[in-house]
């Protein structure tokens, strides 16, 4: 059960770098470009909103069944960087992030007809993806199990 979390987890992280990089490039593009906001476009947001909520609920699972989630949890771990990192640090950066995403992506889907879903979906995919960025366990991931 939890080999098998761990790997989705690990797995996924590929689909939500790449869908959260692509809805944003493709924002970036239309909001360069001047366009209208269309259906087309609301989809090109949902390539990084779905594979990121799905990590976040596979995240919630994994946390509660790794050895280095809450079980962890003590005064001692919070001392000790890279115990820190998986208890506090990468969960609530990623749920930040996951916020950040669905503002933008709902604030993008309200104003369709005009060209403002570009920027919502640019600014806040944007810094969803630095947050992401800063605290995946790189030590960890891809593949060299620390
Ligand atoms: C955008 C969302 C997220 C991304 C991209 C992400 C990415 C990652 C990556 C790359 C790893 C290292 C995997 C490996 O060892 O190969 C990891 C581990 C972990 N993540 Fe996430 N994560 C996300 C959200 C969450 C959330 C919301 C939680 C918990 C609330 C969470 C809990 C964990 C835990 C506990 C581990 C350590 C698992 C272990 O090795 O035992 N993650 N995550
Ligand atoms: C299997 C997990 C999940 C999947 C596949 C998923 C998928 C989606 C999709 C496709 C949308 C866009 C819907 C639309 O166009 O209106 C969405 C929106 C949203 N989701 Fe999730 N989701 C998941 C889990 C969650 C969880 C666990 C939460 C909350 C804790 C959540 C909160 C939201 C919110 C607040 C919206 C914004 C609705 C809007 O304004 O458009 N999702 N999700």
């Amino acid at each position: 059960m939890y080999t098998g979390i761990q790997h989705l987890h690990s797995y996924m992280t590929y689909l939500v770098l790449l869908g959260v990089l692509v809805s944003f490039a493709s924002a970036l593009a239309g909001m360069f470009g001047n366009r209208v906001f269309t259906a087309g476009d609301r989809k090109r947001g949902l390539l990084g909103l779905i594979p990121a909520h799905l990590q976040g609920v596979i995240g919630v699972i994994l946390y509660f069944v790794s050895p280095l989630g809450a079980s962890n949890f003590s005064g001692e771990a919070m001392g000790d960087s890279t115990a820190r990192l998986y208890l506090l640090e990468h969960p609530l950066t990623m749920v930040i992030a996951l916020v950040l995403l669905t503002v933008g992506y709902s604030r993008a889907k309200r104003t369709a007809g005009t060209g403002k879903g570009f920027k919502s979906i640019a600014v806040f995919y944007g810094i969803a993806l630095l947050l992401i960025l800063l605290r995946i366990p790189w030590g960890a991931w891809p593949g060299n199990e620390a």
